[in-house]
């Protein structure tokens, strides 16, 4: 690898460690609040739960969905809770009891030192519902709305700045299908009458639900067109799973998310060269995850149950793998890449589990998401890598090496993260440095497994990282040893300073 100080790719935007908190399974109910849990607060919230999403330093959290927004009257979720109504979720196909809201969930963010992400409902309902919840959540006062959040208890504004214009509107499960000219439409329309409200709100506007829907990337050229006055972002959404037990081939497929992202900045600016446009529209991959472990269990879900175990994937060692190379992704596009959400946090294909009454523990996934969040903050460097290549089912000339580079201008820190996606060989990564006069290597921590099937439980974790990684610096030159199948973080600066 040849890295330099001066080959800045862009500030990385610190929402890119963002995440995501629906109405689903056990997320909200047994995750992130259970009113008779022994750690549970005065506010019903889990501390458990809230000292590890503080370990994880998620900025922005997106919520209350995801498809659940799609049929979401927000006005069930406010008020006292012993007026709020029972309701048929239509999503999930499960009762939901409206005991958490609006105004409970914007605690719990505080609580968790995030930001909230609203989603607003553009399946079944429209322009005056999205408005209306501006009003409510972020006018001062002296309005209908506004004075109705006062009176349930919420005198300061919440200030919530960032606002999704719906949820993956382009797919056939989402309630209120639309085609990409009635979202687009609509899509502007609430937009603007949400600015009128807030001129400080920024909006995202709906891409395609994943890479490979039918309308991808017309969709996005379509509803774009209508939206690009009015919205600041465009969302992505993509999942991976290792359906064919292929691990080359699952390891490689970054590969498709970066062909992803390269098509979506490329079918924003061709709107924006036809608009003649001078703004740059920035991309919010605000749902990206593995998600495929529980598909089969959740087809024996009784329908209309209260937060069931929905979606709860139990990640193995090469999810672990995989999360680190998209995070990894989503760095080398932080110039357009503005803000992120793992999808999700607690429960629900999630780095964070609970059980219900009892105890939690950390996924496999928790660990590249916690150190790319806590150490991957600053500039985002290009590397020029050179590495052997493969080939694979479905992905040709697959760089074994797969990295990303970061400097910390405020802590005078290099660091790099390192993915080894060789399934038998360890690696020997000679990197040129030396327009970091003095580093040295202050760490190298490395998550590494036998078994690329490994898992973690409450009751044993078998996939943790340990700081024995072997790197070392001579003359301007880093040279580290990644083992086969392994992440890594090697951290660098000049030893006086620490
Ligand atoms: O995160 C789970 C689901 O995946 C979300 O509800 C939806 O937006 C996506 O399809």
């Amino acid at each position: 690898m040849v890295i330099d100080k001066s080959y800045v790719i862009s500030e990385i935007d610190p929402r890119i460690y963002g995440s995501f908190i629906e109405h689903l399974g056990r997320a909200v109910y047994g995750g992130i609040y259970e009113v008779n849990h022994p750690t549970a607060n005065e506010n019903g919230f889990r501390q458990d739960v809230l000292d590890l999403v503080k370990e994880l330093n998620v900025p922005i959290i997106r919520y209350p969905g995801g498809n659940m927004v799609s049929a979401y009257n927000w006005e069930d979720g406010v008020g006292p809770k012993e007026e709020r109504p029972r309701r048929l979720e239509l999503a999930w196909r499960v009762t939901e009891t409206n005991e958490l809201g609006t105004n409970e969930f914007v605690e719990w963010a505080k609580a968790a030192n995030a930001d909230v992400m609203m989603a607003v409902n553009l399946g079944t309902r429209g322009i005056d519902a999205a408005r209306n919840l501006v009003e409510y959540c972020n006018h001062p006062s002296g309005t209908y709305w506004s004075d109705l959040r006062r009176k349930h208890g919420y005198k300061d504004p919440h200030k919530i700045k960032t606002w999704c214009l719906g949820n993956e509107m382009d797919g056939p499960w989402q309630i209120g299908q639309k085609t990409a000219n009635e979202y687009g439409r609509l899509a502007a329309e609430a937009g603007k009458a949400m600015k009128l409200v807030d001129p400080e709100i920024e909006l995202v506007s709906c891409g395609s639900s994943y890479s490979a829907m039918p309308t991808f990337p017309e969709w996005e050229a379509t509803t774009i067109d209508h939206t690009y006055d009015v919205a600041d972002y465009i969302s992505l959404h993509q999942y991976y799973g290792n359906h064919e037990n292929d691990t080359a081939n699952y390891l490689a497929k970054t590969l498709d998310m970066e062909k992803f992202i390269k098509t979506v900045i490329a079918t924003v600016d061709y709107v924006k060269a036809k608009r003649r446009s001078k703004k740059t529209m920035y991309l919010s991959f605000d749902e990206w995850n593995v998600w495929f472990h529980s598909n089969e269990q959740d087809k024996a879900i009784q329908p209309w149950s209260i937060s069931p175990n929905l979606l709860e994937d139990i990640y193995t060692f090469e999810d672990a793998l995989l999360v680190g190379s998209m995070l990894n992704t989503l760095l080398k596009h932080s110039d357009r890449v503005k803000i992120a959400c793992m999808a999700q946090l607690v429960n629900v294909i999630a780095p964070i589990m609970t059980e219900t009454g009892g105890g939690i523990w950390k996924q496999t996934i928790f660990y590249p998401f916690y150190y790319t969040s806590r150490f991957g903050r600053g500039l985002a460097l290009h590397s020029i890598v050179q590495s052997e290549k493969y080939d694979s089912k479905e992905f040709t000339d697959v760089p074994y090496l797969d990295s990303s580079v970061i400097y910390n201008e405020e802590r005078d820190e290099l660091v790099i993260f390192a993915v080894n996606r060789h399934l038998e060989n360890g690696m020997e990564i000679k990197s040129d440095i030396r327009s970091f006069e003095e580093f040295e290597v202050v760490e190298h921590v490395v998550l590494e497994h036998d078994d690329p099937k490994a898992r973690n439980s409450i009751s044993s974790e078998q996939v943790k990282p340990h700081s024995n990684g072997l790197s070392s610096v001579d003359n301007g030159y880093l040279t580290s040893t990644l083992p086969k199948l392994s992440w890594n973080m090697i951290r660098l600066a000049k030893i006086s300073n620490n």
